[in-house]
């Protein structure tokens, strides 16, 4: 079963804000009590506000490490990679490590990129805080309705995937479970029916993803409707 705990904001700027402070707290009390940050991003364009907040904020960047959710097989320079859109809008800014910094392989493709993260994901026991967004048809990362995935891989290869570009790779749904907290940034109206169906218990991607403290979803008034 799935725990869900909504926090609804008036504007996505709103929702930016208070999920920001959210990570900005969390990343403090992870380095105090074990000495580092582990955090997956998000991809999509919902999150872009969020980790702007953040490059303008002060923090332990040199204990953070950085993961991600899913990525797209695209060049790595390619501006639609979710990484570049992190880089731009976060990690260009901070002193993060770069050794820190486990970005996705996919210019390898899908395959080769998901066996060689594989082996980034085999050395993380637990993150601390994932971020995830969610698509009008409810999935979230590169976990698509109607795909079937190995419940045993820890990263899977994505083809077909109903948003462009069409091969991926993604965390399963029990990799992005093993966190301690997770924030589900969700904004615009686009977004209202998959959220109704979600809260009418439909089991929809999002719904898979089930860590033991449960999930934070931070919605504003036009997708919550
Ligand atoms: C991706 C994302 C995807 C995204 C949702 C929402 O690579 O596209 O990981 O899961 O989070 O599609 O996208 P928006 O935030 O742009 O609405």
């Amino acid at each position: 079963m799935q725990k869900i705990h909504w926090h609804s904001f008036a504007t996505a700027e709103k929702v930016a804000a208070a999920a920001s402070q959210q990570i900005l707290t969390a990343a403090e009390q992870a380095i105090k009590d074990r000495g580092a940050f582990k955090l997956a991003l998000a991809g999509g364009s919902t999150p872009d506000k969020v980790y702007h907040l953040l490059s303008e904020s002060r923090a332990d960047w040199a204990n953070w490490h950085i993961y991600y959710g899913d990525e797209r097989c695209l060049p790595a320079d390619h501006p639609e990679r979710n990484s570049q859109m992190a880089q731009a809008s976060l990690l260009g800014k901070v002193a993060i490590p770069a050794e820190q910094i486990h970005t996705m392989p996919t210019e390898l493709g899908p395959e080769a990129a998901a066996a060689a993260y594989r082996e980034v994901i085999a050395g993380v026991d637990s993150f601390d805080m994932v971020l995830l967004g969610m698509g009008e048809d409810g999935h979230t990362a590169s976990l698509f309705p109607g795909h079937v995935n190995s419940p045993d891989e820890t990263v899977h290869a994505v083809y077909n995937s109903p948003k462009p570009p069409p091969e991926r790779i993604s965390l399963s749904a029990k990799t992005l479970s093993q966190t301690r907290q997770l924030l589900f940034l969700v904004t615009g109206e686009g977004k209202r029916d998959a959220v109704q169906q979600w809260r009418q218990g439909i089991i929809l991607p999002v719904a898979l993803i089930r860590p033991e403290a449960g999930v934070d979803v931070y919605i504003d008034a036009a997708a919550l409707g």
